[in-house]
């Protein structure tokens, strides 16, 4: 049970909505705009707020299912911890894109609002007033995905959901690391509302 829910989470985070849409709607590459990344915040920014959102929540959903079916297959915390993992792993190393990908973010809150919906909601709305402040999707990524296991310690979560909160916390970060080169030497672009 555990093979297959990893197996269908990685299949699953696999699924690179922002590239295939991006194509087969706008007919926009995001890998050949803004970040070169093929999430939301390079969706938003590139195509617009709609596009950007819509992606948001398809990665999103892609944690969420994948964390579910695990649920519904095993439903120890171990089976859904490995599921979130694979489905983060997949969308950063997808199968359909020789194993490149995103970032991880998307993903890794459908995965936590799963796991522990309380620790989501507060990471959510920390990453939501840090964009609004400073403009920068990235810092607040980094900020929030650091966050998730000091919460889940905090909260009470089972040593499963801490140690994937700070596995997860170090890979998306890591991530980010042409997004930390550039905020530290200030070239890093700020995301506008609305912006096309
Ligand atoms: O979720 C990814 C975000 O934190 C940064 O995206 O396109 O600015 O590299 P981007």
């Amino acid at each position: 049970m555990a093979f297959f829910s990893c197996l269908t989470a990685y299949f699953l985070g696999s699924i690179p909505n922002g590239l295939w849409l991006g194509k087969l709607i706008w007919h926009v590459d995001l890998r050949e705009h803004g970040s070169h990344n093929i999430g939301a915040t390079n969706a938003w920014r590139t195509l617009g707020k709609g596009p950007g959102l819509l992606i948001f929540l398809l990665d999103f959903f892609k944690g969420a299912l994948s964390v579910w079916v695990a649920c519904a297959m095993a439903g120890t915390p171990l089976v859904m911890v490995l599921a979130g993992v694979f489905a983060i792993l997949g969308h950063s190393c997808s199968i359909f894109l020789k194993f490149k990908g995103g970032k991880g973010v998307a993903t890794g809150l459908g995965v936590i609002v799963m796991l522990m919906p309380l620790t989501a909601l507060f990471v959510f709305l920390v990453w939501l007033v840090l964009v609004k402040w400073s403009g920068y999707v990235s810092l607040a990524s980094i900020a929030a995905a650091a966050l998730v296991p000091i919460l889940a310690g905090v909260g009470g979560y089972p040593f499963e959901y801490i140690a994937f909160g700070a596995v997860a916390a170090c890979f998306v970060i890591v991530r980010h690391h042409a997004n930390i080169h550039r905020l530290l030497n200030g070239t890093e672009s700020k995301i506008k509302a609305g912006h096309h």
